[in-house]
């Protein structure tokens, strides 16, 4: 199969993802986490799980990249992007993680694997190879647009992050309400992080591999916010009833 008939497809496979997962995390809430259960069978070990399911986006964007070269400072710019969210995620953050020897199940491991596989591969082809990204495109309102909401995503998923990490003392495995930052005003700042991030790629990457991606992203945390609202209203009777699930003010 060609470069761009995996691409075509894989774009489809994408946007069909996107919906099984908008409308099943609608009713399940993935069972990781605070809300792993029971009979999702065996798992990994939290911290070995996030390394292992979101290799690829370091391992196979690497790979793809030195086989098709990146052909303009766009090119590196971008893979540059994609590399500072995906090293911390891959690596820094699971080290650093206080998972208190939870595990993650399998079912969710394989399935966060492939589509990692997919994405991933996706988003390589859309800024490797010739002429993917053009010359002078770091001048181009669309890239620093893009670039700049990436950047400013990337701060509020690292603060995010860091206030949850600091909750827990080595070995503990308990929640908190988290303060702080946009604490104050939604339950999950690391989504909302996340999800601006990846609306920055779309634009910065002008690519529908970076569309299909930010729009999978915003299906798969939408519905896990609400889950965890509801699951902090539930467990803390004094939760700050002004703070939102994932928009400032709004939800
Ligand atoms: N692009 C995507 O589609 C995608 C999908 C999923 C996640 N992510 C990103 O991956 C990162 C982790 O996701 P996640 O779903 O694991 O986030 P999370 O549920 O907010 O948990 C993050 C970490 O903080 C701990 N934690 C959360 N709330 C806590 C509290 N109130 N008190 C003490 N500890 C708390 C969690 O422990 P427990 O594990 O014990 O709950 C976990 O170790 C986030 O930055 C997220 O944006 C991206």
């Amino acid at each position: 199969m060609s470069a761009g008939s995996f691409y075509e497809i894989g774009l489809w496979v994408m946007a069909g993802l996107t919906l099984v997962t908008v409308g099943a995390l609608t009713f399940i809430v993935a069972p990781y986490g605070r809300h792993r259960r029971d009979g999702f069978g065996p798992g990994l070990p939290a911290r070995v799980a996030w390394m292992v399911f979101e290799s690829p986006a370091v391992l196979l964007m690497a790979a793809v990249a030195l086989a098709r070269g990146l052909d303009s400072a766009g090119a590196v710019a971008l893979f540059a992007l994609w590399n500072l969210h995906y090293v911390n995620r891959t690596i820094v953050w699971p080290l650093r993680a206080r998972t208190g020897g939870k595990t993650v199940p399998l079912a969710v491991v394989a399935s966060a694997f492939c589509f990692q596989l997919l994405n991933s591969s996706l988003n390589a082809l859309a800024i490797s190879g010739a002429g993917a990204v053009p010359d002078g495109w770091l001048l181009d309102p669309r890239f620093v647009v893009g670039a700049a909401l990436f950047l400013a995503g990337y701060a509020v998923n690292l603060h995010a992050d860091a206030v949850l990490r600091g909750l827990r003392a080595p070995g503990e495995t308990g929640y908190k309400v988290p303060r702080g930052g946009l604490y104050e005003r939604v339950s999950c700042p690391n989504y909302l992080g996340e999800i601006l991030e990846w609306c920055g790629w779309a634009l910065a990457s002008w690519s529908l591999a970076g569309l299909a991606f930010a729009l999978y992203t915003a299906a798969n945390l939408a519905p896990r916010a609400l889950a965890h609202h509801r699951w902090y209203r539930e467990r803390f009777p004094d939760y700050p009833p002004e703070r939102k699930a994932l928009l400032p003010w709004l939800w």
